[in-house]
Formats: structure tokens, C-alpha cells, sequence
């Protein structure tokens, strides 16, 4: 990547704000980074200090007043010594970021490649906070120091694109991937409350859904990570305070099926029930399986066992179950819930929009989101259980 890194360079000076490369088959668009110098005023920092980012690319034509704003993702630290750790790379500090970002996918400017949202306005929130943009804590024992200040990089980002015309827009959407996409529920009717009120607004959440499930010893491994999270980072105040009124904890509203039915903007929810990361992380954590009897498993679908095809099948089959509710009522929800082994399908052109992405119905998640967004049909898909569908790519990694 020598021309990425020789771009970051020409970056820091003075210079166009995005550009082609031509280094594989068709163009790849690359925006640059733009640094929020007035975060600092609202303390608003990364892990290690450094200022928080965007990358924005202008829209244009029909699209010059649409906004787009795609969370980033990338997991999270919940103890200090990951958090410290986190601090020093990419996911905890923008001075150790790409400069330039590739915009494919849902980001695209390309109408063949992206045909309803390309000529948007279309920002990447990088992600330097550590807690999905949730947090609002500091941790300063005298020789360490780390900020925790998710929700303050999210309003210091929303603060400057209002001013760069967001606070203008005529349509607007939402999103993010992983641990991005989780940021999407907890903030979808927080930016909706910054815009016009005839601002058509929507959120979209791609690899989002994180589901409170035991692991494959039954132990809340994933509960008892994010329970640790929201302490240390300060998250809890943030969550919404009518389902942490009324939920049987009030750390649960952090998992967007618990925080969903609160949700008044009207939400997309695009998973795999076979989500990659939710099953090697959540469902068979490397602490669940010393003896690495899911080894094969993990790598190729194909490997498993028909006991640990159960196993996700019922993962699938609880996913579908905390859904029932939106799939049933939401009237103005969407929903695209495929059967690939895969995480995060919106970003990638190959599974967002291609002659052979993964479809269902017939339907490619382009056409799914687009369909819902603009109100053509009613877009609630639900995929038939693996190994059915042909149309995946597995991507396992
Ligand atoms: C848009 O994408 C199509 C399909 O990959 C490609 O043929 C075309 O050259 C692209 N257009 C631009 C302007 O990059
Ligand atoms: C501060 O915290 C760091 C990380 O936990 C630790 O290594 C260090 O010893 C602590 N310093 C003091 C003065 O307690
Ligand atoms: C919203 O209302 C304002 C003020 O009446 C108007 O200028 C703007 O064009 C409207 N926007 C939309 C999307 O209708
Ligand atoms: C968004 O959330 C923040 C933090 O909870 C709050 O201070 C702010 O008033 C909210 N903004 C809107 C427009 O609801
Ligand atoms: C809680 O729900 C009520 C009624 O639906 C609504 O008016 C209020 O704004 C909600 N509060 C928050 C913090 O979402
Ligand atoms: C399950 O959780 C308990 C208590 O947190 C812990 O002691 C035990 O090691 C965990 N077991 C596995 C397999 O992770
Ligand atoms: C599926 O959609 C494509 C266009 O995206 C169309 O050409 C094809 O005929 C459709 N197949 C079926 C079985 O409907």
C-alpha cells in the first residue's frame, strides 16, 4: 500500500480532498481525513488524546442535500490495560489512521455500484473512543492517562456537519458497521432530535445486533464484557432512558434488542443470522473451547458437526426470535436478515451490490436498503436457514 501511505503524506499538506486510485481493475475512490478542531473546546478527544475524524465526500445533482453517515466499527476495550493497548493504534488514536479511507459500497459515488445513495453526501465517523461512540469518562491515575469521550466525539462530529450542511438536509441516514452499526441504535433518535423536523430521517445497522446469549458454556461472556465497558467508560448515562427505566437492568438497553423497541425513528436492520464475528466471539469465545473442538467449525461452515450445526442454528433461531416483535409491528422498519457467514455487508461492494452478491428473495442489500428508504415496498427479508441460500459468499476471516 505505497500509495496509500504517499497519500497520507500529501495529506497534511494542501491538496484535493479526494482522488482516484489506479492501482486495481476499476477506480477506487480515496477521501480524505478531516480532523474536528473544535472538539477540543467540548473535550471531546480519541483514547490517547488526539483530535476525532471524518472523511466527507461532496454529493451532487439530486443528492446535494442528502446526508449519509456511516459509524465506523472495530470493536471495543473494556479494562484500562486494553484500553491503553487500543490507545497506541488505529482504533484509539487518528494519529495512527489511514489519512485517505476507501469509499466502496453504501459509499460509493458510483450510480452502478451504489444506486441510490452515490450522489449523496457521504461521511465515515472514524471510530477512536473505544465504546461505539457511547462513553463520557477519563481515567488519570498520575502516570496513564485515557479519555472515554465516545458521545462527545459523536456531537462534536454532528456539531461541524451541521455547519457543513447536514442542518439542511432534506433526507438523512444513519448508519454503521459492527461495533459502528451498534452505535447506529444508540444514536438514531439523538440525531434525528438535531435535525429539521422535515428532514425525512432513518438509521440503518449493518452487523449491529449483538445479542445478549450465553456462550457454548453457558457463561455470559458477551454480558459480562459489556457490563465491564459501561462502567469503565461512563456509558450508561448515555443509553436511553426509557427502556433503562424499564428493562430488568439497565446496562441491557446497551443491546439493541432491549433499546429497540424505544427507537422511534424508523430503523433497518441488516444481520447475518450467522453473524462471523457474534460466533467466534460471543457464542464460541477461545475461552469456551480450550480443547478447539470448533477449530474446523470456525473456518468452514462446511466442517461443523451436526451437533455444532444445532448449535447455530439456534444462535439463528434466537436472533429471529428478539426480531419477532419489529418484524411483526414496525411499520415503517426494514429488515434484511441473510443466512451467509459473513459481518458487516454494507461496506464492501462485493456483498453490498453486485451481479453475484448475496440476495435474498432475489433481492441484493443495495436494492433491500434502497427499497425501504425511499418507501417502494415494504422490505422485511428473512433468509431460509444455512445451508440454503447459493447466493453466499461464507466469508469467514
Ligand atoms: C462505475 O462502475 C462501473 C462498474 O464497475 C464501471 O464500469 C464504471 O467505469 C464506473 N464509473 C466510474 C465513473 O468510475
Ligand atoms: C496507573 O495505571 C497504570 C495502568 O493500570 C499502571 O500501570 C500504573 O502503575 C498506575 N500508576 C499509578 C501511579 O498508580
Ligand atoms: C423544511 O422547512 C424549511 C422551512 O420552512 C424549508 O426551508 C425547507 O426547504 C424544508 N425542507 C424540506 C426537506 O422540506
Ligand atoms: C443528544 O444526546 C446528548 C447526550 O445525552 C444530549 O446532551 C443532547 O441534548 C441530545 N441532543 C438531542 C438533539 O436530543
Ligand atoms: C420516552 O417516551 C416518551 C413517550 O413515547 C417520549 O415522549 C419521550 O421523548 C421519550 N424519552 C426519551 C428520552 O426517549
Ligand atoms: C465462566 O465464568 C466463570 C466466572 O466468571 C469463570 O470463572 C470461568 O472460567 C468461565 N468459564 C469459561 C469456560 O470461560
Ligand atoms: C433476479 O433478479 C435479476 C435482476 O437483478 C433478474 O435478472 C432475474 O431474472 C431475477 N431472477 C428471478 C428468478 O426472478
Amino acid at each position: 500500500m505505497n500509495l496509500i501511505a504517499a497519500l497520507s503524506m500529501f495529506a497534511l499538506t494542501l491538496g484535493p480532498s479526494f482522488i482516484y486510485s489506479e492501482s486495481e481493475e476499476p477506480e477506487r475512490l480515496l477521501v480524505k481525513m478531516t480532523l474536528v478542531q473544535e472538539a477540543s473546546s467540548l473535550g471531546a478527544y480519541c483514547l490517547d488524546g488526539s483530535l476525532p475524524a471524518y472523511h466527507l465526500h461532496r454529493g451532487f445533482g439530486a443528492g446535494e442535500h442528502n446526508w449519509l453517515l456511516q459509524f465506523e466499527g472495530g470493536g471495543w476495550c473494556n479494562d484500562i490495560k486494553s484500553c491503553l493497548e487500543r490507545a497506541q493504534t488505529r482504533r484509539g488514536s487518528t494519529s495512527y489512521m489511514n489519512k485517505w479511507e476507501v469509499f466502496s459500497g453504501i459509499l460509493s459515488n458510483n450510480a452502478s455500484l451504489n444506486p441510490d445513495f452515490y450522489n449523496w453526501n457521504r461521511v465515515k465517523l472514524r471510530y477512536c473512543d473505544g465504546a461505539s461512540f457511547a462513553g463520557d469518562a477519563k481515567f488519570d491515575n498520575g502516570t496513564s492517562l485515557l479519555y472515554f469521550r465516545g458521545q462527545r466525539i459523536w456531537q462534536a462530529i454532528i456539531f461541524d456537519l451541521l455547519r457543513k450542511g447536514l442542518g439542511n438536509a432534506k433526507k438523512a441516514l444513519l448508519s454503521g458497521c459492527s461495533a459502528g452499526g451498534l452505535a447506529s441504535f444508540l444514536h438514531c433518535d439523538n440525531f434525528t432530535g438535531y435535525l429539521p423536523r422535515n428532514t425525512s430521517v432513518k438509521c440503518l445497522s449493518d452487523a449491529g445486533f449483538f445479542l445478549e446469549v450465553r456462550d457454548i458454556s453457558l457463561n455470559h461472556t458477551i454480558r459480562s464484557f459489556y457490563e465491564d465497558l459501561i462502567s469503565l467508560q461512563g456509558v450508561q448515562q448515555n443509553l436511553d432512558k426509557n427502556c433503562t427505566t424499564s428493562c430488568y437492568y439497565p446496562d441491557q438497553c446497551f443491546f439493541p434488542q432491549y433499546a429497540l423497541p424505544y427507537i422511534r425513528t424508523p430503523f433497518f436492520i441488516l444481520n447475518s443470522a450467522y453473524d462471523v464475528y457474534q460466533f467466534h466471539h460471543i457464542l464460541v469465545p477461545p475461552n469456551a473451547d480450550p480443547l478447539g473442538h470448533w477449530y474446523h467449525c470456525k473456518l468452514n461452515p462446511a466442517a461443523c458437526s451436526t451437533n455444532q450445526i444445532n448449535i447455530l442454528q439456534g444462535f439463528r433461531k434466537y436472533m429471529l426470535a428478539a426480531l419477532s416483535f419489529f418484524f411483526e409491528f414496525s411499520r415503517r422498519g426494514g429488515m434484511f436478515i441473510n443466512s451467509c457467514f459473513a459481518h458487516c455487508q454494507s461496506e464492501s461492494q462485493d456483498t453490498w451490490f453486485a451481479a453475484d452478491s448475496p440476495r435474498v428473495h432475489n433481492k441484493t442489500i443495495a436494492e433491500a436498503v434502497g427499497d425501504w428508504y425511499f418507501g417502494r415496498r415494504v422490505t422485511k427479508e428473512i433468509d431460509c436457514a444455512y445451508p440454503c441460500d447459493t447466493t453466499c459468499h461464507n466469508l469467514i476471516g
